[in-house]
C-alpha cells in the first residue's frame, strides 16, 4: 500500500465527498480533513452565514485561504473539499502544485438533491433546485478535469465507494 498518497475528494454538493473521506480515511488509519469544517473552526463563523452576509465572491478568498493555510500546515491523507474549491482555476493549481490527487465523485443531480434536503448542513448555493440544477450543469466541465473520476452507482453506500477508492487506488 502507497501510504505517500494524498487526495482531495470533490464533487457537487450532497455526493457524499465528507462520509467518503471519513470512511476512507478509517480504512487507511491516516488522517482525513474537511475543508469546510476548516473554514468554519478557523473563521469562527458558518459558511452559510459568510455566504449569506458577505456573498460568495468573498466566501471564495476566504475559502481560496483556507485551502492554503490547510496544505501548508497539515499533511492528511484524505481531503474532502467544498463543493466550489475545484471550481476556482487557482485552488486547482495549488492542489497539482501541492501533488495531491484529485477525485471527482460524480453522480446525478437527482442523488446530490435527494442528499441535500435529507441533510442538516445549511447550503446557500443550494436553496433553490432550478438554480442548483443549473449549477450542477455549469460545474461538469470543471469537475471533470480532476485527475479521477469515480461514478457513483445508487446502490453504493459510501462505505463502498471509499472501499472501491481504496482498493483502485491505494492497493
Ligand atoms: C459549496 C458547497 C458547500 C460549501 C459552501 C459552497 C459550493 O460544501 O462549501 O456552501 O459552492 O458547492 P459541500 O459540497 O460539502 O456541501
Amino acid at each position: 500500500m502507497n501510504k505517500g498518497k494524498r487526495l482531495v475528494l470533490t464533487g457537487f454538493m450532497g455526493v457524499g465527498k465528507s462520509s467518503v473521506g471519513r470512511h476512507l480515511a478509517h480504512i487507511l488509519h491516516a488522517e482525513r480533513i474537511d475543508l469546510d469544517f476548516f473554514i468554519e473552526k478557523n473563521e469562527k463563523r458558518k459558511i452559510s452565514d459568510i455566504i449569506d452576509m458577505d456573498g460568495e465572491a468573498a466566501y471564495r478568498t476566504i475559502e481560496s485561504a483556507n485551502l492554503r493555510k490547510l496544505l501548508n500546515e497539515h499533511d492528511a491523507q484524505v481531503i474532502s473539499l467544498g463543493g466550489g474549491t475545484w471550481i476556482v482555476e487557482a485552488n486547482r493549481e495549488l492542489i497539482k502544485n501541492k501533488g495531491l490527487t484529485s477525485i471527482w465523485l460524480e453522480s446525478t443531480f437527482e442523488h446530490c438533491w435527494y442528499n441535500i434536503k435529507s441533510s442538516h448542513k445549511e447550503r446557500p448555493l443550494a436553496r433553490n433546485k432550478e438554480k442548483a440544477k443549473k449549477l450542477f450543469e455549469d460545474r461538469k466541465k470543471i469537475y471533470c478535469l480532476a485527475d479521477w473520476h469515480f461514478i457513483i452507482k445508487p446502490e453504493y453506500s459510501s462505505y463502498d465507494i471509499a472501499k472501491l477508492i481504496h482498493d483502485e487506488y491505494f492497493l
